[in-house]
């Protein structure tokens, strides 16, 4: 099987540098219509797909995402890794706006979502106790690196429903939780990328200290955005290093995403 490469591109990012062949392709879903057409091609001889999470002129909020026609639709497009790429606030001092930070847990404060392809008929359970891959998370981690990007091994993204951003209370419990940053869009991403059995990997792009910190005020959407245009910047440079580190031929994941139904469906099959 050939990698190809799915890019989420969140608030500030709305396409990628460098595609050959770039065409925005429409995707029919039977969970409804994607957050937008996807824009397709290749970068470094690997095939790509880039979907704006929240549609070009931002137009979905982070509650509205069609989250699960997003990932069905870049499944139907035979993508085999998810890059999410998304705007955070930070719980730590030493993340500053302007760095990134290669998510590995989530705390998932979403309530307002649909959150499993699976329901009615076919019910399964698939395992997210790890839900990020980490070959995936590792050759992002690289390529931000090699990009000059200041990057952050691993941390605990707090996923809340938003669109308001957290009270001060809020903000020091998540502290005390032991979150390292917060953001309102990768839950319940990460879970349908599992139960699609796409790997997935999470690159949060730091844009403020959220409302804890004592010498930073409320959040404000002026100031994120103004981190964000040098982020999307980084970011960009982010992925286009990554056909190089993952390469054409894809080998069966050593974590298993691709296999995560194996052993997760319930019901009885005849
Ligand atoms: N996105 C960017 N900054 C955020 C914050 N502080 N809280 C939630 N989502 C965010």
């Amino acid at each position: 099987m050939q990698t190809k490469i799915g890019v989420i591109g969140g608030s500030g990012i709305y396409d990628i540098d460098g595609l050959e062949g770039a065409k925005w392709v429409p995707v029919d879903s039977p969970w409804g219509d994607p957050s937008d057409a996807i824009l397709t091609g290749k970068l470094g001889g690997i095939d790509m797909a880039f979907l704006p999470r929240h549609g070009r002129g931002h137009v979905h909020s982070p509650s509205t995402v069609p989250y699960r026609a997003n990932i069905d639709a870049l499944k139907r497009l035979g993508v085999t890794d998810i890059i999410s790429v998304s705007a955070c606030g930070s719980f730590r001092e030493d993340l500053a706006p302007g760095d990134f930070v290669i998510v590995d847990q989530f705390i998932d404060r979403t309530f307002a979502r649909e959150k499993s392809f699976f329901g009615t008929g076919c019910v399964a359970h698939v395992s997210v106790a790890h839900p990020t891959c980490p070959r995936l998370s590792d050759a992002c981690e690289t390529a931000g690196r090699d990009a000059g990007i200041k990057m952050h091994s691993g941390g605990i993204y707090l996923a809340m429903e938003g669109p308001q951003f957290s009270s001060q209370a809020e903000s020091l419990l998540y502290r005390q939780w032991g979150c390292d940053v917060i953001g309102m869009t990768n839950m319940p991403e990460a879970k349908l990328a599992r139960e699609a059995e796409i790997c997935y990997a999470s690159v949060a792009m730091i844009t403020d200290y959220d409302s804890w910190h004592p010498d930073h005020g409320a959040v404000e959407v002026s100031d994120v955005i103004k981190t964000l245009q040098g982020n999307g910047t980084k970011a960009r440079d982010l992925v286009t290093r990554l056909p190089a580190l993952l390469g054409g031929e894809r080998s069966p994941c050593p974590h298993g995403c691709d296999r995560a139904l194996e052993y997760a469906v319930m019901t009885a099959v005849d």
